[in-house]
């Protein structure tokens, strides 16, 4: 083992005997860490956390100890808080390095691989800050710990790399999502998402092409020219493509609402809390991680990232209600609440979605407030009408750590959003608000397998979590990532499943 400031180790609370490096230190501290736990003093209950100091001759200088819970309740997820607490601590003492023992690695909760993600992801996600926009004094001269992680076993060597590698390229996606939503609306206008999209493609190699006003005029996309015109920042709509499949394999296409700032037109919001909604672009913010990560990764599929993006504000060309806006589809749409502004522009992405012959489509949006109420902070609301896709969603939920929660579409809820003068309209009122949201989307996806996921609950954490700090969480990005891994482990065999059940 290699000397570093601090040596993070995870105890499980049911952990009778220390074993691999816990042993190893208990053996050179002349049995420091037999008596803690034997007194009590540790008891490795899940979050516990104490700093010890080492004698000379240790391999470290200090322990972080962290508490992993009973054993039989251990997931990947608790790899990830246990990692970012390690990192936090070594990061608030300001430790130059940190020697990382991967939480429960000998305990294997899934594949070795999966646990080093998780352990890389826990490590970067947790010590992510925004502070770029603070002044350098404000700072305190924040330097992050190198991490190194400790493993003796030869075996398991390449595969630990493998997944430490893709935990980091990952949660460095995350990261990216995170400062787009981070920044001010000021700041992260339509045109500067394009220019970040543009920039990623270019480091990343993909295709992209951003559409601008006379383009969209040309698509005739009259839902987002609708929602863009009450601002002077003119929208964007950013396309990425990842090829990493055959030419001619149909693509999946994730579209993300990319609203820089919902001030909610002439139906404005009222003050409090205005400020956060510069997080309205979170979707379109995932969407460009994801495609990121996908490109980093170098998944062998195809992928499209749509991110329509404008601002929605009241100036003196701003749609009104009662306005009625054709989409690129040709419906059209009585504006009722200017402020329902994401699934107009979300209608014409979609739209523009399946020129692409999608195999399946996925939207991120945080569409609704009523998402909060039906499912509050822990869940992502996910609807959608193909339920082999579904499941996939279903599955790959709890390998990330990010739920799901399934709402219906039921057609007679269609009932709320149908106009007298128009199509549709853009809102059903309060009832059933989330699914009539969905329900508005679905009449733009044709018969393409499609899962619709309403971000607005998760999107922005309130109160930080180990490796989710407070602001924006960058939600979607990992469980999109997944599915789609997971596709690409068997793409023909994911197409017929949910060919099969589009029937
Ligand atoms: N971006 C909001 C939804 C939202 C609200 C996200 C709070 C995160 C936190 C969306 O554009 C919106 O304003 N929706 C309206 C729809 C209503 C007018 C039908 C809402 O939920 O109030
Ligand atoms: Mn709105
Ligand atoms: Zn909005």
């Amino acid at each position: 083992m290699q000397r570093a400031a601090a040596l993070g180790l995870g105890i499980f609370a049911d952990e009778k005997e220390l074993d691999g490096d816990a042993a190893e230190i208990d053996r050179v501290s002349g049995g420091v860490l037999h008596d803690l736990i034997s007194r009590g003093d540790f008891t490795g209950k899940d979050g516990e956390q104490t700093v010890l100091y080492l004698p000379r001759g240790a391999p470290a200088k200090r322990l972080i100890l962290v508490g992993l819970g009973d054993s039989p309740a251990f997931t990947l997820d608790k790899v990830r808080e246990a990692s970012a607490r390690m990192i936090r601590k070594a990061a608030d003492l300001k430790l130059p390095t940190l020697a990382l023992g991967i939480p429960g690695l000998r305990r294997l909760v899934a594949p070795s691989r999966d646990v080093a993600q998780a352990a890389a992801e826990g490590v970067i996600l947790g010590s992510y800050r925004f502070d770029q926009l603070k002044s350098s004094a404000a700072k305190n001269g924040r330097v992050l710990p190198q991490v190194t992680c400790v493993w003796e076993e030869e075996e398991t060597l390449p595969s630990l790399q493998r997944g430490l590698e893709a935990g980091r390229k990952i949660a460095a996606a995350v990261c990216l999502a995170r400062d787009l939503i981070m920044q001010p609306a000021g700041q992260l206008t339509p045109k500067m998402l394009a220019a970040t999209a543009r920039q990623t493609a270019r480091t990343f190699g993909m295709r992209c092409t951003i559409l601008g006003l006379p383009q969209l005029r040309r698509l005739a996309m009259g839902a987002l020219l609708g929602v863009a015109q009450g601002s002077s920042e003119p929208p964007t709509f950013s396309i990425l493509e990842h090829a990493g499949g055959m030419p001619e394999d149909p693509p999946v296409v994730v579209v993300g609402k990319g609203i820089t700032f919902d001030s909610g037109g002439i139906s404005l919001k009222s003050a409090a809390n205005m400020e956060k909604m510069k997080y309205d672009m979170s979707g379109a913010a995932a969407t460009l991680a994801i495609l990121r990560a996908v490109a980093d990764l170098a998944l062998p599929i195809n992928v499209v990232g749509l991110m329509p993006a404008a601002e929605n504000l009241p100036g003196g060309g701003a749609c009104k209600p009662g306005d009625i806006l054709r989409a690129m589809a040709g419906t059209t749409i009585e504006v009722i609440n200017t402020d329902a502004e994401g699934r107009l522009i979300l209608a014409d992405a979609l739209c523009y979605a399946q020129r692409f012959k999608p195999a399946a489509i996925i939207d991120l949006a945080t569409l609704t407030g009523a998402c909060r109420i039906a499912v509050g902070p822990l869940a992502i609301a996910m609807m959608g009408t193909n339920q082999a896709l579904l499941r996939r969603f279903e599955e790959a939920a709890p390998i990330v750590g990010e739920r799901v929660w399934q709402l219906p579409l039921w057609e007679e809820d269609f009932d709320l959003i149908k106009s007298h003068v128009a199509d549709m309209k853009n809102s059903g009122g309060a009832p059933a608000g989330t699914i009539t949201a969905g329900l508005f989307l679905k009449q733009f996806v044709g018969a393409h397998p499609w899962v619709h996921l309403d971000i607005a609950s998760t999107a922005w954490v309130d109160t930080g979590r180990p490796y989710v700090p407070k602001g924006a969480a960058g939600v979607g990005v990992r469980l999109v990532v997944q599915v789609l891994r997971q596709w690409a482990a068997n793409p023909s065999r994911a197409l017929e499943q949910v060919r099969a059940a589009s029937s």
